[in-house]
């Protein structure tokens, strides 16, 4: 019998696996059908011009995987229980498979775009690198030692969360019990967890507008309806919040540099917050991306720290704080914390474990130590100082601007809003700076709805002293040459 076998010597996959591999497709599709006698070795290898052996192990996988088997004497044959051959099975139905009938998640595309000349945009590498020293020290120690031989528990490390409830206490004001912290991998995860455990389709989320499109996205993702709520120069406007019938579920809320206005919400404002959430029996997630970077202004004290109003009010109740090390270390790491209310924490954990068992304990042990030794405060204290020198940059070159440029959001983060004036469109600015090699965001992109804002989004965190004050010059020159 001739088989309509084609051996390719210079592929990637062994004669064997190729000759095996085209058989079983045979048998599959009718071809070779149910009780049909193969060739022997001897004759297929000289067919085929391949070694007998080739044929012996290619025949024996088929034996082994149930394809053929064979008759005392009178050779190979493809066994009779073969299922039908794909031919007679009924005809794929036209269009979508039905598992692409679900939406697709939104696109978001942040932090992935390709660097361009001196960046701006939100999302690109925004942060002072931790010193190579500091960093290669940190590595040694884990090297040194042997990683558990079994899975450590979900919610991290108690070591790694004994460090963070110090650490968010003394940066965050934050009184939280360890047990009560889930160690995640970055604050997106934290999102998709506390989503994971709370949404079901169709449940309103508030969310800032504009605001971040990732976790927005990510929300969508898990069935949520967004709801936008506007955003003044105090944060989320809880009064429109306040309107929304029924009440939302969740409020995803960045309330000390919002994202991405970079408006810090007022004490007045959230409290009323957490007055609303308690009365609409509503849970919010505080995203405090940025906290621990706080430069001229007072801090703030975060939302789930003003929950802990009685000394045995020990965990927050109507807060689920996120955490992250992605703007004081880096993105690329994937670290950062939830910090629960005592009712919600058993199913974010068993919700951790079922996502990914655990965050990798290299990183967790590396982090533990981090802390526990201080060198990750100097390291946030040496990065402030940095930054403080770009931030200066940015007043000197807008000071002279007035209301045509009015830069906002600097006494935070990593990035600052600059509010046009109406004559200046930003999409115009942005795009007279891409030809002169300077990229900005523009925050029209950051709203689900009409917006109702005119400006651009500088992240200044990872570009160098040079390249902003050449790149603020660009902007600034171009908002002059308008004016
Ligand atoms: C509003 C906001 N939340 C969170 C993050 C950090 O996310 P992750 O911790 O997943 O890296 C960012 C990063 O840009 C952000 O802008």
């Amino acid at each position: 019998m001739e088989l309509p076998i084609h051996i390719d010597r210079m592929a990637a996959w062994s004669l064997q696996e190729q000759l095996a591999g085209q058989l079983a497709a045979m048998m599959l599709d009718g071809r070779l059908p149910a009780g049909a006698r193969l060739p022997s070795t001897r004759a297929l290898a000289s067919d085929l011009r391949v070694s007998r052996n080739v044929v012996l192990a290619a025949y024996d996988e088929l034996f082994a995987e149930g394809y053929i088997e064979g008759r005392q004497g009178s050779g190979t044959f493809v066994v009779e229980d073969l299922p039908a051959p794909q031919r007679a099975r009924p005809p794929r139905r036209a269009g979508r498979p039905r598992w692409l009938e679900k939406p697709a998640p939104p696109p978001t595309h942040m932090g992935e775009q390709e660097a361009a000349g001196i960046d701006f945009r939100l999302g690109r590498p925004s942060m002072e690198p931790v010193a190579s020293q500091v960093w290669r020290g940190l590595w040694r120690e884990i090297a040194n030692e042997l990683p558990p031989d079994a899975y450590g528990p979900p919610a991290g490390y108690l070591e790694l969360r004994e460090a963070v409830a110090r650490y968010v206490a003394r940066s965050r004001g934050i009184n939280c019990d360890p047990a009560s912290i889930v160690i995640t991998s970055g604050s997106l995860q934290a999102v998709n967890l506390i989503a994971q455990v709370t949404l079901q389709p169709g449940d309103c989320v508030a969310f800032e507008e504009p605001g971040y499109p990732t976790s927005r996205a990510a929300l969508t993702m898990h069935g949520a309806r967004i709801v936008p709520v506007p955003v003044d120069e105090d944060g989320l406007d809880v009064a429109s919040l306040a309107r929304l019938e029924p009440p939302s579920l969740l409020v995803y809320i960045t309330p000390s540099h919002q994202y991405p206005t970079g408006a810090r919400m007022s004490v007045a404002r959230r409290l009323a917050l957490l007055e609303w959430a308690r009365g609409a029996d509503s849970l919010i997630i505080e995203d405090d991306y940025d906290g621990e970077l706080r430069f001229d202004a007072a801090p703030l004290p975060a939302l789930a720290s003003l929950e802990h109003s009685s000394p045995d009010n020990r965990a927050p109740g109507q807060v689920a704080y996120v955490g992250t090390f992605s703007k004081t270390l880096t993105p690329a790491l994937r670290l950062g914390y939830i910090i629960a209310p005592p009712a919600l924490h058993e199913r974010l954990v068993e919700a951790k474990r079922l996502t990914d068992f655990q965050t990798a304990w290299p990183l967790q042990r590396m982090l533990t130590s981090f802390i526990n030794n201080d060198r990750y405060m100097q390291h946030v204290r040496r990065v402030r100082r940095r930054y403080a020198e770009k931030r200066a940059l940015l007043r000197q070159a807008f000071a002279s601007l007035g209301d045509r440029a009015d830069l906002q959001g600097l006494e935070a983060g990593l990035h600052a809003y600059i509010a046009l004036a109406p004559e200046l469109s930003a999409c115009e600015l942005e795009d007279a700076a891409r030809k002169r090699g300077v990229r900005v965001s523009v925050i029209a992109d950051y709203y689900v709805g009409a917006p109702d804002r005119n400006g651009i989004l500088l992240g200044y965190g990872g570009l160098d002293i040079a390249d902003i004050e050449r790149g603020l010059e660009v902007l600034t020159g171009i908002v002059r040459d308008r004016g």
